[in-house]
C-alpha cells in the first residue's frame, strides 16, 4: 500500500500548463499523491509557472517567498518549480531560491516521480533537458476518474517560427506532434468519463502533421466518436491555416465556430520586424477565406502593443486591422522585452507610450467584444453547462461561439448539452432561455 500524501499544484500561463498539471497529478498519483486545495497541508507543492512576459516570470519569485515559513514548520515539505519558468531560469532558481527542492522543465515531466523521489530523500533535483521521446507515453495511464464535459489536450508542442518577441520556442522545444492514434485514445478515454468538448492544444496547432491529413484529418477522425459533441482547437499561427482546415469549419458540425487567431500588430513594418512572416493584407484575406466557409465564426486574437519601433502610424495600422476583422474575444499585451530573444536588444518604445496605446486599443476591442455578443441576442445555441450559476437553479454553460451563458431552468444537469434561445447580453455573459425543457440536445 502507498502512503497517502498531498499534492498543491498551482498553475500559471497558457492552456497547456493546465493539461500538464493534470497529468503530472496523475504521475505522481502512483507514488500515492492526492490533490489538495491549499498549500497550508500539502506535502509537496508544484508552481507550474509562465515565462511569456516578465510579470508572470516575477510571481513564482513572489509565490515561493511566501512558502518560506510554511517550509520553516514542515522541513519535509517538498517544493517544485515546473513549466517555462523551470525550463528558462533552472539553475537561477535553485541558486536564489534554497527552499525550492526540484525544477522540472516542461520536457521532462515523465521524469518527475523519479526527481520527487530524489527530492523526498533530500537532494535537489534539476531536469530541464529536450529528450527525444514522448513525454506522454511514458507519463502513467490517467485514472478513471469521472471528470467535468470540457478537457484540454496537448496534440502539438513546441514552436519553431522565432517570433522575434517569444521565448516559446526556447522553453517549450521544436514543434513536435504526438500521433493521432494516441491523440484518439486519449479521447475515448475521456468520453467515457464524461468529457463531452475537447480542446485540442499546441503552441502552433494547426502545424499538427501526427495524422496523415494533418489537424484537418484529426479534426475528421475524432468527429467519429459516439458522445464527442464539441471539438475547439487552440493556438493556430495564421501561416499553417490551410484550405483542409479551412473546408472542416464549413464540414464537421462537431468543430465548433470559434477560432483564435493571433496577428499581433497591423502594421506591415512592425510584422516584419516581429518575424511573423506574413503582412496584414494575407491576414485579412485569409480571414475572408475563413468567413465564406464558416460565416458565423467567431474570431478571437492576440496583439502586442509598443513592439521595439513601432511608430504612432504603425499603431494606427493595428487599429485600422481590429476595426476591418471584427473581434468576438481579444487579449493585448504590452511588449515586454524577454531575455535571450532578438526584440529585446532593441530600442524599447517609452512605457507611458505603450500604456495609452494598450488603453486604446482595448477600448476598441471591448466595444467590438460587446457589439458581437450583443448580436447573439435572440439566436439559438446549444449550450453545454458544466457549473451552477449566481442564483437557486441557475446552470452556466459555454454557448458554441464560447461565449458563457446563464440558464434558469428544471432540471439541467452538469455535462448537458441543450438547446438554448439568447434572451439578454450582460457584461461578459449571455442569459438564455432552454428551448426543450425535457429534453436534450444530441
Ligand atoms: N503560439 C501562440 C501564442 C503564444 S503566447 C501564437 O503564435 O500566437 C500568447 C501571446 O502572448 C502571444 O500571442 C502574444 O500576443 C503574447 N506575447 C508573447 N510574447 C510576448 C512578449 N514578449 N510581450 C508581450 N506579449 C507577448
Ligand atoms: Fe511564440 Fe510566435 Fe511561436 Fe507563437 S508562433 S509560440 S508567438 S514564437
Ligand atoms: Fe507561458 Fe509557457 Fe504557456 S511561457 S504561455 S506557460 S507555453
Amino acid at each position: 500500500m502507498t502512503i497517502a500524501r498531498k499534492l498543491y499544484i498551482k498553475t500559471y500561463g497558457c492552456q497547456m500548463n493546465v493539461y500538464d498539471s493534470e497529468r503530472m497529478a496523475e504521475a505522481l498519483g502512483g507514488q500515492g499523491y492526492v490533490e489538495t486545495t491549499t498549500p497550508d497541508d500539502a506535502d509537496m507543492i508544484l508552481l507550474n509557472t509562465c515565462h511569456i512576459r516578465e510579470k508572470a516570470a516575477e510571481k513564482v519569485y513572489s509565490e515561493l517567498g511566501r512558502f518560506r515559513s510554511l517550509k520553516a514548520e514542515r522541513p519535509d515539505l517538498k517544493i517544485g518549480v515546473a513549466g517555462c519558468v523551470a525550463q528558462a531560469e533552472g539553475e537561477e532558481i535553485l541558486r536564489r531560491q534554497p527552499l525550492v527542492d526540484l525544477v522540472v522543465g516542461p520536457q521532462s515531466y515523465h521524469r518527475l516521480p523519479e526527481l520527487a523521489e530524489k527530492a523526498r530523500n533530500g537532494a535537489r533535483a534539476l531536469d530541464t533537458d529536450f529528450p527525444e521521446q514522448d513525454k506522454f507515453d511514458h507519463l502513467s495511464a490517467r485514472p478513471k476518474a469521472r471528470r467535468g464535459p470540457s478537457a484540454f489536450l496537448t496534440v502539438q508542442e513546441g514552436c519553431d517560427k522565432f517570433c522575434a518577441f517569444c521565448v516559446v520556442p526556447y522553453t517549450r522545444g521544436a514543434e513536435v506532434s504526438r500521433p493521432a492514434e494516441r491523440v484518439i485514445a486519449e479521447t475515448r478515454d475521456l468520453v467515457e468519463r464524461g468529457v463531452r468538448e475537447i480542446t485540442l492544444l499546441g503552441q502552433n496547432v494547426n502545424a499538427y502533421h501526427g495524422h496523415p491529413g494533418g489537424l484537418a484529418g484529426l479534426v475528421r477522425a475524432l468527429s467519429a466518436i459516439d458522445g464527442l459533441a464539441r471539438i475547439r482547437y487552440t493556438t493556430s499561427h495564421p501561416n499553417d491555416m490551410d484550405d483542409a482546415l479551412i473546408a472542416a469549419h464549413g464540414e464537421v458540425p462537431e468543430l465548433m465556430p470559434y477560432l483564435h487567431l493571433p496577428v499581433q500588430s497591423g502594421s506591415d513594418r512592425v510584422l516584419k520586424a516581429m518575424n511573423r512572416k506574413h503582412n496584414a493584407e494575407a491576414y485579412l484575406r485569409l480571414v475572408e477565406r475563413i468567413r465564406a466557409a464558416r460565416p458565423d465564426i467567431l474570431l478571437s486574437g492576440d496583439f502586442i502593443v509598443g513592439f521595439p519601433g513601432e511608430s504612432a502610424e504603425d499603431f494606427e495600422a493595428t487599429l485600422a486591422l481590429v476595426d476591418a476583422v471584427e473581434y468576438g474575444q481579444c487579449y493585448s499585451f504590452k511588449y515586454s522585452p524577454r531575455p535571450g530573444t532578438p526584440a529585446a536588444e532593441r530600442p524599447q518604445v517609452p512605457e507611458a507610450e505603450k500604456d495609452e496605446r494598450l488603453q486604446r486599443l482595448q477600448t476598441l476591442l471591448r466595444t467590438q467584444q460587446r457589439a458581437v455578443q450583443d448580436r447573439m441576442v435572440g439566436r439559438e445555441t446549444d449550450v453545454l453547462f458544466e457549473k451552477p450559476g449566481r442564483t437557486p437553479g441557475q446552470m452556466v454553460g459555454k454557448s458554441e461561439h464560447l461565449h458563457s451563458v446563464f440558464v434558469t431552468g428544471p432540471g439541467i444537469a452538469r455535462g448537458e448539452l441543450r438547446r438554448v434561445r439568447i434572451a439578454e447580453s450582460a457584461t461578459n455573459s449571455l442569459r438564455g432561455e432552454l428551448l426543450e425543457p425535457m429534453h436534450a440536445v444530441r
